[in-house]
């Protein structure tokens, strides 16, 4: 498999005005480009950052079963009225998600809500609490520990992350992967590199001050 890959920074489907402060969605191709080398037809999939709903959307376009969760209301709402399967995105929090019911998964593939070292705001809570970034990549890390529960034996896991520049430099995406390694068989990554249209110089072409971001990439051994 190739290690790095470009693909353009854009999504194909059309938001409501109201969440596009809170566009912080995958780009379509890059689910598409893992659901082909890693998925089967009939699949079932999993995102339990299901945000604004790329990843089940993309993967009832591709015959694959999606599951997800997602902790703002207003998002499941929205991904409701796009799925087939509209009782599959539920409303909850990652943090428990043995408490779903939810059936054995063949491939999951996120990009989880990002904190910097030195935030307040907790991520995990969609930024509505206090908590510090060790927290978050100990709980992030027991979100982990209760999906193998609803994952199948020598099933893949993606998560997709980058780094993040601000006045230091967060290494999310490396601290991730060590927490998630404990889990998870690390495969290995890929490394997305971004083009757009327009960026800026500053934030780079993904955000965050970077042009390309990692697709971390584990076996559930
Ligand atoms: C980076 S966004 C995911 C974007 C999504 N992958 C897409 O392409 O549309 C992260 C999402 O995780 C949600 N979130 C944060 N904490 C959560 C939790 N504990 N359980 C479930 N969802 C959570 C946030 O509300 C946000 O929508």
């Amino acid at each position: 498999m190739n290690t790095f890959i470009t693909l353009r920074k854009e999504n194909e489907r059309e938001i409501p005005d109201k969440f596009k402060k809170y566009d912080f969605r995958m780009p379509e191709a890059l689910i598409r480009y893992f659901f082909k080398i890693y998925t089967k037809n009939g699949d079932k999939v999993f995102d339990m950052f299901a945000g604004l709903g790329t990843t089940l959307i993309v993967a009832e376009e591709m015959n694959l079963i999606p599951f997800g969760i997602e902790l703002r209301e207003e998002f499941c709402d929205y991904i409701k009225t796009i799925l087939i399967n509209k009782n599959n995105i539920i409303h909850g929090d990652a943090r428990n998600l043995n408490n779903y019911n939810l059936p054995k998964m063949d491939f999951c593939i996120t990009s989880p809500p990002y904190m910097h070292k030195d935030d307040e705001e907790f991520a995990l809570s969609s930024y509505t609490t206090k908590g510090t970034y060790n927290k978050y990549l100990q709980e992030l890390r027991e979100i982990y520990v209760k999906l193998k529960t609803i994952l199948k034996p020598d099933c893949y896991i993606i998560i997709e992350v980058a780094n993040l520049k601000r006045n230091e430099i967060t290494t999310l995406a490396w601290d991730i992967g060590r927490a998630i390694s404990k889990v998870f068989q690390f495969i290995g990554e890929v490394i997305i590199g971004w083009e757009k249209e327009e960026s800026s110089k500053e934030n780079g072409t993904y955000g965050y001050g970077y042009d390309h971001s990692y697709c971390l990439i584990f076996r559930n051994t």
